[in-house]
């Protein structure tokens, strides 16, 4: 059967690997972006921003399943509220589905406290949904220890741990969810090993051949308090992805 899904963050990090895996499923696929591109090799492109509250009802028109992948730093719980008042109103929304990350309801961090409010947009908006917590990807880490790497010494917060998973293990485990039926909240999925800061930043420094200094930092407040005690990872009944921070890095660094 053929469904008509709208992807936001289609064009983002997660939604680049998660756009064309469900059109070669033979499904019908339109993007939601901020920024107007043309419509070509099965996609189709329509332009709207969540936040600001625009072009939000044209993208549902006509849609079965709604996959939610757009996010920033900020407002990603007003941005889903939006999309949820605009799914919700159009006829024959079946699925909702959405991305969070681990530890949103634990990590007292705007991001995380944003998410979660995204998730409860969610589970609230009376449209069958199902939302999947992911760990950090391993493009994040990266982007965060490339710029740890050029200052002269590396600050590294004690107790900081991660799991980071593949992207695009997330992007295939979230097919899986969008083409299945509404599950609710479902186990996290998370990378398969966990690495303090300094692993990270040496496994990186190891891949381009280079070294820094690194000097242990505290983490101040309850945040540092939460990410110390581990809240952002999912240690228990995750299901874990296979691709380590380590094979990432010899891939990427080739
Ligand atoms: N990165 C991680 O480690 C991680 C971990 C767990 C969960 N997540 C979640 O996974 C999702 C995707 O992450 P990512 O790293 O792939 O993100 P990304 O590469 O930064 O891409 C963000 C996407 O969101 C769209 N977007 C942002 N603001 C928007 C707005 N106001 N209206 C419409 N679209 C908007 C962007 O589209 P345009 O720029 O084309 O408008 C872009 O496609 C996010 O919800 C994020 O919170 C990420």
């Amino acid at each position: 059967m053929t469904s008509s899904i709208l992807v936001t963050g289609g064009t983002g990090t997660l939604g680049g690997h998660v756009v064309p895996l469900l059109r070669d499923a033979g499904c019908k696929v339109r993007v939601l972006s901020r920024h107007s591109r043309e419509s070509g090799d099965g996609i189709e492109y329509v332009t709207g921003d969540l936040l600001k509250g625009e072009g939000i009802e044209a993208a549902v028109d006509g849609v079965e399943i709604i996959l939610h992948l757009a996010g920033g730093p900020k407002g990603d719980e007003e941005a889903t509220r939006n999309l949820v008042r605009a799914a919700s109103r159009a006829a024959g929304v079946r699925h909702l589905v959405c991305i969070s990350v681990v530890g949103a309801d634990k990590v007292p961090l705007g991001y995380f406290k944003s998410k979660l409010g995204a998730e409860r947009a969610v589970a609230e908006s009376g449209l069958p949904w199902t939302t999947l917590r992911a760990a950090q990807f391993h493009d994040l880490a990266l982007t965060v220890v490339e710029k740890m790497a050029k200052l002269p010494v590396i600050p590294v917060p004690g107790g900081l741990r991660f799991q980071p998973v593949d992207s695009r293990e997330v992007a295939a485990r979230l097919v899986e969810l969008t083409l299945g039926k509404p599950a609710g909240l479902v186990p996290d999925l998370a990378g398969p090993k966990v690495y303090g800061m300094a692993d990270l930043s040496r496994g990186y420094l190891q891949a381009r051949g280079k070294r820094r200094p690194m000097m242990p930092v505290r983490m101040p407040g309850k945040a540092g308090r939460a990410y110390r005690a581990g809240e952002n990872l999912s240690l228990e009944g995750a299901a874990v992805g296979r691709r380590t921070w380590e094979d990432f890095l010899a891939e990427r660094l080739r």
